[in-house]
Order: C-alpha cells, then structure tokens, then sequence
C-alpha cells in the first residue's frame, strides 16, 4: 500500500537530502548528501529518519527511480515495511511527474524473485503471498499538487506492480513455467484488467497454417499455443497497433544445443512476451484509450525425434518457406509467424516486436542498452519520445540491402542465419521479412531482459522488467497522452 498522507503518522520517515542540508539533521559530518547514500539519524519526537542522499546533478527518471529503491532497501535489509517518505525535497528539484518514478523505483527495489520450497502440492509460485508488500505513507506535498500527485503516485504503483509481474514470471524456472502456465499466468491477470484474450493451441497453430511456430513447438513434449490479447478500448473498428513478443520458456538451442555454460538464462527467453503481457495489463488498469493487440508465440526449444535440424526446410503463416540454418536462432520463427498473424488475421496498423533474440545485442550495447531497429521514422519518434518517458535506454542500428541479401536461400525463399557479424541486423530483418510491408520497430533486449550483476539500485540478479515501461509510454503516445 501506498498512499498520500497529510501528516506523517510513521515512527520512521525517509528524507531526501543534499549537501547543503547535511549539518541541519544531527549526523556528525557523517551524511554528505551524496547521491545515493542512506543515513540513519534521530529525528523528531523519538522517531527514526533515513537521509537519502540526492546529490548535485538534476534528477532525470532514472536516478528517480534509484532514489526510491536505495531507501526501501535500506529499510528492507532493517525488516522496516511501515515507513513514510517526505518527497518535499524532490518537489522541489522535479515535476510532480517525478512521484510516479520514485514510486515506480520503490515498488521495484522492494521486488523478490519467487523462491520455490517446502513440499506444497498444485501451483508451485503464489506470488501475493510471498510478497510482503510495503505499506508507505507519502508526505510532504505542497497543497496544490495533490490531485496530480495522486494520480501520478497511482500511475507509479501500476507500473512498478507491471514490472514487478514481468519479472516474476521471467525469474520462474523452465519446468514450473511452461508454455500452457504462461498462458494460464496471462489470461488470469487480463481477466483481472478485463482484457480479452484468446489462445491457439497447438491442433489450431496446426489448422491455421502457423508453421513455423509449430516447426519450433514440436522440438517439445510440452505443446506450443499462440496467445493473443484484444485490449480494445476504442472500439473493434479502429486499427489496433500490434505488439508480438518472443514467449520461449525454454531454450536449450535444439539441435543446435547450447553450450553447458550458455545455458543458466534459458528459462529468460520469453522475457519479450512477458513485456507485451505486462505493458497491456497496465494499459487497461490506466484505460489508457488506445488499441492494442499482443500476440505471444509460446514454446520451448529443446530435442525430441520431431525437433528441427539444419538443413530443413518449413513453410510460415506468411507462406514464405523457411531454410533452418541453425535451430538455435527459433526466436525469429516464431515472431515470424506472429508478426504474420497480426498483420494478416488481425489486421494491425503497424507492428512491434520484443524479444531476446541475439548475443550479439549483448556484444555490442551490453546490459543497459537495448537494440532497436526499424524501417519507419514516424514510428521511431514516437518511439524515442517513449522511452524517453520511461527512462530505459536503446539504440538504433542501421540497416542496408547488403544484409538482406545475407539471408537469401539457395533452396528456399530465406533462411533463418546470416552471417557470423551483424547478427543482430538480419535477425532483425528476418522479422521484417514477414511484416507485409506495415510501419515496422523491433526491440532487441537479449541483454537488459537479464542481469547477473545489477546495474541500477532498482534491479536485483534475475529479470528486470525491460520494455514494459517503454511499451506502456509507446501506447500513452499512440493515445496522444
Ligand atoms: N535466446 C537466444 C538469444 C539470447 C542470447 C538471449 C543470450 C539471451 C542471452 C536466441 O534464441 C539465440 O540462441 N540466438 C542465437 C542466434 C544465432 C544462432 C544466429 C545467438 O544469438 O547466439
Ligand atoms: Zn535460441
Ligand atoms: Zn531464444
């Protein structure tokens, strides 16, 4: 819970604090007002404060969100989860927007990944329960921005419980989350937010000429179903923007096997589509007017007698015919085939993809920047004033003939590898193979989807949520928000 409150009614307040304020709290010289640095000192009446340092330099979302996560750690680590938080300084330095990211930062530092123990029976993972959830209250907002503080402070909450969501299920292992409990995991939260949803099993991924996903899908005893999210709020007359994201739950490579030490993050693979799932689910908890339609593919990548080998060839929901070069690259099947979907079943205006497609990504933007292509400027700027609001970076890279030409088959229409460099580009060009020609922007998060040594005080070991935030602002601008 956390709410505006008039007056502070905790025994222990955080307050956030620069250099300058240092010598009026009683800290010794201690507390420098350091960016990021915490502080415990006596406060008012017997209470407790913790100082959080907010440093020099302007206050930009992400160190908004820093700021919100470093005091409820702090907090946490003191098994503190009733607190109040004096956001008078921040005010002061930053727009009211600045309470949704210092609640979204909140939400996010206070986030722990499901752990799966004792010897209960069913569903292994109930998230509610794990979560101790903190009950904070927000103080010190000056009297005329109390209605935009409120809802901003809702808007945070929404998004950090969005985020919050994406990752519990990326951090699931493999074996507890297969492709039919996403399914089940999604269309329970969308009857929550009132989203309609449908999904193809594997008989109708057959009847419907889904191929490709199919191709992939049987490399698994698991089956494969496609799950499409209607969020319609506009009504089912005006065209929908059309978001598809990479739902692998598992990915050994196939054929293709991983090597041993590739293999701790397979269960991550599906972070693409737990983006499109998170993003639509707070969409339709804000009723944010805009059309959206995901589309999540989602199989594993494993060996079985019926798995693919290099040298095959399949056929696609778009009726191009597939070369397998290499099983390892299936995350492109399947957008395929659902970039296809959208287009041609559903009828999007434009189409998005998100996935964890390439090492190369990784290679070259690392951790904290995720790749981004595409072949329409419009729908790039809208998307660069997105991400802008959400405070996730990305890149653009380019895109020539000369790398089409990297994936042209001698025995088939186009084969699913190009050449050992830009392997980030044709993966990328691949997708747009099947985008029928509508505004196309693909999203590469191979490496923010994961991180083994956090980055930024609102991440923890495991999955961070990339993209939903960014897919959620996307759409604020496709509202004209
Ligand atoms: N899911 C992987 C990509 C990936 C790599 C995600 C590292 C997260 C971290 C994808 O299916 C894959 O295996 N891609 C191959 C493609 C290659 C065979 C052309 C890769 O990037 O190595
Ligand atoms: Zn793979
Ligand atoms: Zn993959």
């Amino acid at each position: 819970m956390i709410s505006i409150a008039e007056e502070s009614t905790r025994r222990i307040r955080v307050r956030f604090a620069d250099g300058q304020d240092g010598s009026s709290y009683r800290t010794e010289g201690m507390f420098r007002g350091e960016y990021l640095q915490t502080f415990f000192t006596p406060g008012e009446e017997g209470s407790l404060c913790l100082l959080t340092g907010i440093g020099e330099k302007d206050l930009g979302i992400l160190q908004l969100k820093e700021l919100g996560a470093v005091c409820v750690c702090r907090l946490k680590e003191q098994g503190v989860s009733k607190f109040s938080v004096d956001v008078g300084k921040i005010l002061q330095a930053a727009e009211p927007k600045a309470l949704c990211h210092l609640v979204e930062g909140m939400l996010e530092g206070w986030y722990e990944q499901p752990v799966i123990s004792g010897n209960g029976k069913g569903k292994h993972w109930d998230g509610e329960k794990r979560r101790n959830a903190p009950d904070v209250q927000i103080c010190g907002i000056p009297g005329g921005f109390r209605e935009q503080a409120q809802r901003e402070l809702e808007l945070g909450v929404t998004l950090g419980n969005a985020v919050n969501w994406a990752r519990d299920m990326v951090n699931m292992p493999g074996n507890l989350f297969t492709p039919n409990d996403f399914a089940e995991e999604v269309a329970e939260k969308m009857g929550e937010a009132g989203v309609a949803w449908e999904v193809l099993d594997s008989a109708e991924i057959r009847s419907q000429g889904l191929e490709a996903l199919q191709a992939v899908g049987e490399s698994s005893g698991r089956d494969a179903c496609l799950m499409i999210l209607r969020y319609l709020p506009l009504g089912s007359d005006v065209p929908a923007v059309g978001l598809a994201g990479k739902g692998v739950t598992c990915d050994t490579g196939g054929y293709c096997l991983k090597p041993a030490d590739s293999m701790l993050g397979i269960k991550g693979d599906m972070a693409g589509g737990a983006a499109v799932a998170a993003a639509i689910y707070a969409l339709a908890r804000e009723k944010v007017q805009v059309n959206v339609i995901g589309i999540i593919p989602m199989c594993e990548n494993r060996i079985s007698p019926s798995s693919l080998v290099p040298g095959d060839v399949i056929g696609s929901y778009g009726g191009k015919k597939i070369e397998i070069c290499n099983t390892d690259a299936e995350g492109r099947l399947l957008l395929a085939d659902a970039v296809s979907y959208g287009v041609k079943h559903e009828k999007v205006k434009k189409v998005l993809d998100i996935a964890t497609l390439t090492g190369a990504v990784v290679q070259t933007l690392g951790f904290s920047t995720a790749g981004l292509l595409s072949d329409d400027e419009d729908f790039c700027r809208e998307f660069s004033r997105a991400f802008a609001a959400s405070g996730e970076r990305y890149w653009r890279l380019p895109f020539y003939e000369e790398q089409e030409r990297m994936l042209k088959s001698r025995i088939a229409d186009i084969k699913n590898l190009g050449e050992k460099h830009c392997g980030t580009i044709t993966a990328a060009l691949f997708i747009r193979a099947f985008a029928e020609s509508r505004p196309w922007l693909h999203l590469d998060i191979a490496g923010t989807a994961w991180v083994d040594t956090p980055l930024f005080a609102f991440q923890s070991k495991g999955a961070t949520g990339a993209g939903v935030t960014t897919l959620y602002r996307l759409m604020e601008e496709e509202a004209g928000i």
